[in-house]
C-alpha cells in the first residue's frame, strides 16, 4: 500500500528518492518523508500530505548526499500526521526505517522496548523495528536488522540506513514487495519497479524472509539467517512512458483508452485459429489433470473480485462444472472445502493483494492445485501459484482499475477456451469464441470514440448523491464494477443489482432524483430488462441506458443511451464496462475529485 525508494550510488540522492517516490505516489498518499546520510549524519524530512508538501520541505533546506531511502505512506497504525509519516529513527537518531505491511506482534515488542527504557514517539508500529536494530546494533547494520526481524511477526517490505554504516541500505521482505535494482556504479531498492524504471530496467526480486545488502560497490542477497541466496537480474520490459501520462490529463483515462492494446496483448500468440484452441503456457497442468478437476473456485477481491463473477458464468456455461465465486478475504478464514479434486483460480492485477496472497496459500495447504491471473509480472501471487497467466496489460497506475479488468475477462475467456478443449467444448463454438475476442478491441475502440457523448451525460449527473447500476446474466457483474468505479473515484453512493432484484427492496429508492444505469445489450436477458426499465420509468427515475448499436427500441425507453457493438454474450462485459468506467470518470472530474489518487485509497492493498 506504501511505496518505497532507496539508493546508493554517486549521485546526488535527494531528487532520484523525490522522483521515485512521485512515481509510487499511487501505492499510498497520505504522508512521506525521506532519509539521507552525509558527512553530517542521518537527516529526516517528512510531513503529512502528498509528495509536493514533502517536495517544499526538502526545498527550503535540501539536504546532500548520496545513499538515503523514501517513503509514501497509506496510513494503517496512526493517523497520517507529520510524526507518524515515515522514514521512522531510533531513539538517539542513527537508524532511519521505512516500512510496507503490519508488524503484528508490534504491541508486544513496544512493551518489551519500553521497559528497557526506549522511548516512543509515533503510533506506528514501524517505530519497534528501529528501536530493535538499535537495540542489536554491534557494528554490523545486516545483522542488526536480521536480528530485529527474526522477532516479528506480520508483513514487511523494509529499507534501513544509518550514519554508522555509510554507504549501506539493508532491505528485507515478507509478504511486502521489495526489489533491488541494479544499475551501473549504483544501486536502488524499491517496492515497485516504476519508482527506479528511469535508471535501470536490470532488477532483483527478493523472495520471502530474504535480505538485500546494498552498497556503492555492490549488492547482496541472503536469508535473514545469513545463508546466500542467488537471484537472478530480470530485465523489466516496460518501457518509460507505459507509467507516463502520455499526453492524457489522469492515468485513469489514459488506462481506459489503452485497454484495445490490453486486449491485444493479452489474447496475442495465444489463439490458434486452426485448432480452435487457445494456447497457454504458463498452466503447468497436464491433461489428464484437466479432466481430473470435480470444481473450479475463483477467489479475488474488488474489481478482480468483478472479473472472477465473469469468469463463473463463462466456466459454467461451457466447461458444466460447478464454480464458485469467494472474496478472497472470506475464503482464507471460512474453512473451504477443498481437495486434490478443486482447481483454485486467484486474480489479482497488483499480485500483491495481501487477502488474495493468503487465500492461495490456505488453498495450497488444502491439496488445492492454484492457478493465478494476474498482471504484475514477478508479483509474489504470481510466484507462489502452481502455474498461471498474466495478462499484459501493462502497468496500471490509476487506483481504480480498468484496462486490468477487461484483460482479466480476455484471460478468463481464453482459459475458458483453454480449458473446454479437455470437456468437450466443441469447435464451432471455440471458434466463435477466437472471432468474437479478436474483434473487441476494434469495438473498444469504437465505444472510446463516443467519449465526449459520455463526458455530456455525466455533466448532466454530476451533483446526484446516489445511483444505481442494473443488469442481468452477464451483465449484472458489469452492474456491480460499475457502481464501485463511481464509489472509488466520486465519493458517490452507488449501488450494482442484478436488474431482476430490484423490486425485492431498492425499487424503494427510485424516484426522479435517482438515476438508474442499465445494462440492457441484445442478450439472452434483453425483453426482461427492458421490463425492469419500465418499472423504474413509472416510478419517474432517470434512466441511462448502455445497449446495443442496433437497438431501435431502446431510445424511446430511457432518458440516454450509450451504444456499443454487438458480441457473444460472454465477451459482452469486455464492452459494455467501458461506458460505465467513463461515466465515472467523468463524473469524478466533473465533481473535482482526484481521479488518480481517491481518498483513503491505495492501487494495492498489502495488508489484511
Ligand atoms: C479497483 O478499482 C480497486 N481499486 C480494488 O477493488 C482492487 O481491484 C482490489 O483491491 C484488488 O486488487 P488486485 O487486483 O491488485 O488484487
Amino acid at each position: 500500500m506504501c511505496g518505497i525508494v532507496g539508493y546508493t550510488g554517486p549521485r546526488e540522492c535527494v531528487p532520484i528518492l523525490l522522483e521515485g517516490l512521485r512515481r509510487l505516489e499511487y501505492r499510498g498518499y497520505d504522508s512521506a518523508g525521506i532519509a539521507v546520510v552525509n558527512g553530517d549524519g542521518l537527516t529526516v524530512l517528512k510531513d503529512a500530505g502528498k509528495i509536493d508538501q514533502l517536495q517544499d520541505l526538502v526545498d527550503k533546506d535540501p539536504p546532500t548526499g548520496h545513499h538515503g531511502i523514501a517513503h509514501t505512506r497509506w496510513a494503517t497504525h496512526g493517523e497520517p500526521n507529520q510524526i507518524n509519516a515515515h522514514p521512522h529513527t531510533d531513539t538517539r537518531g542513527h537508524f532511519a526505517v521505512v516500512h510496507n505491511g503490519i508488524i503484528e506482534n508490534c504491541d508486544s515488542l513496544r512493551e518489551t522496548l519500553k521497559a528497557k527504557g526506549y522511548e516512543f514517539v509515533s503510533d506506528t508500529d514501524t517505530e519497534v523495528l528501529a528501536h530493535l536494530i538499535q537495540e542489536y546494533w554491534d557494528g554490523s547494520l545486516e545483522k542488526a536488522v536480521a536480528s530485529a526481524l527474526r522477532l516479528v511477526t506480520g508483513a514487511y517490505g523494509i529499507a534501513v540506513i544509518s550514519d554508522l554504516a555509510p554507504g549501506i541500505i539493508v532491505g528485507a521482505r515478507k509478504g511486502s514487495p521489495l526489489l533491488v535494482g541494479v544499475g551501473d556504479g549504483e544501486f536502488f531498492v524499491a517496492s515497485d519497479v516504476s519508482a527506479i524504471l528511469a535508471h535501470t530496467r536490470h532488477v532483483v526480486y527478493l523472495g520471502d524472509e530474504e535480505m538485500a545488502i546494498l552498497s556503492p560497490q555492490g549488492y547482496r542477497t541472503q536469508t535473514l539467517n545469513e545463508i546466500p541466496v542467488n537471484r537472478e537480474i530480470q530485465e523489466v520490459t516496460w518501457e518509460l512512458d507505459q507509467i507516463e501520462k502520455g499526453g492524457f490529463p489522469h492515468f485513469m483515462l489514459k488506462e481506459i483508452h489503452e485497454q484495445p492494446k490490453a486486449i491485444r496483448n493479452a489474447i496475442r500468440g495465444r489463439l490458434v485459429d486452426d485448432q480452435a484452441e487457445a494456447r497457454l503456457g504458463g498452466l503447468n497442468l497436464a491433461g489428464d489433470e484437466l479432466r481430473r478437476f470435480d470444481r473450479i473456485i475463483l477467489t479475488a477481491c474488488g474489481t478482480s473480485w468483478h472479473a472472477a463473477m465473469i469468469g463463473e458464468y463463462m466456466l459454467e456455461e461451457y466447461l458444466r462444472v460447478p464454480v464458485e465465486v469467494e472474496y478472497a478475504s472470506e475464503f482464507r478464514y471460512r474453512s473451504p472445502v477443498l481437495d486434490s479434486r478443486s482447481l483454485v483460480i486467484v486474480l489479482s492485477q497488483s499480485g500483491e493483494t495481501a487477502d488474495t496472497l493468503a487465500a492461495v496459500k490456505e488453498a495450497k495447504r488444502r491439496g488445492a492445485r492454484v492457478l493465478g491471473i494476474c498482471n504484475v509480472v514477478g508479483s509474489s501471487i504470481a510466484r507462489e501459484t502452481d502455474g498461471g497467466v498474466y495478462i499484459h496489460a501493462g502497468p496500471e497506475i490509476g487506483v481504480a482499475s480498468t484496462k486490468a479488468f477487461t484483460g482479466q475477462v480476455a484471460v478468463l475467456a481464453l482459459l475458458t477456451m483453454y480449458l473446454g478443449r479437455w470437456r468437450g467444448l466443441s469447435d464451432e463454438v471455440a471458434r466463435e469464441l477466437i472471432a468474437g475476442l479478436r474483434a473487441i478491441p476494434e469495438q473498444m475502440e469504437r465505444i472510446l470514440a463516443d467519449g465526449p457523448a459520455i463526458a455530456e451525460i455525466a455533466q448532466l449527473y454530476a451533483k446526484h448523491d446516489n445511483f444505481l447500476y442494473l443488469g442481468r446474466g452477464f451483465n449484472f457483474p458489469v452492474a456491480l464494477e460499475g457502481a464501485l468505479k463511481l464509489k472509488e473515484i466520486s465519493y458517490i453512493h452507488a449501488e450494482g443489482y442484478p436488474a431482476a432484484e430490484m423490486k425485492h427492496g431498492p425499487i424503494a429508492l427510485i424516484d426522479e432524483n435517482m438515476p438508474v444505469v442499465f445494462l440492457c445489450t441484445r442478450d439472452k436477458a434483453y425483453e426482461k430488462v427492458l421490463s425492469n426499465m419500465a418499472e423504474v420509468r413509472a416510478r419517474r427515475g432517470r434512466i441511462i441506458a448502455v445497449a446495443t448499436e442496433d437497438d431501435a427500441t431502446i431510445a424511446s425507453r430511457a432518458d440516454h443511451v450509450i451504444r456499443i457493438p454487438h458480441t457473444l454474450d460472454p465477451l459482452v462485459p469486455l464492452l459494455s464496462v467501458v461506458p460505465l468506467q467513463l461515466l465515472a470518470y467523468h463524473i469524478a472530474v466533473a465533481r473535482g475529485c482526484h481521479v488518480d489518487q481517491p481518498r483513503n485509497l491505495a492501487k494495492s492493498v498489502t495488508v489484511e
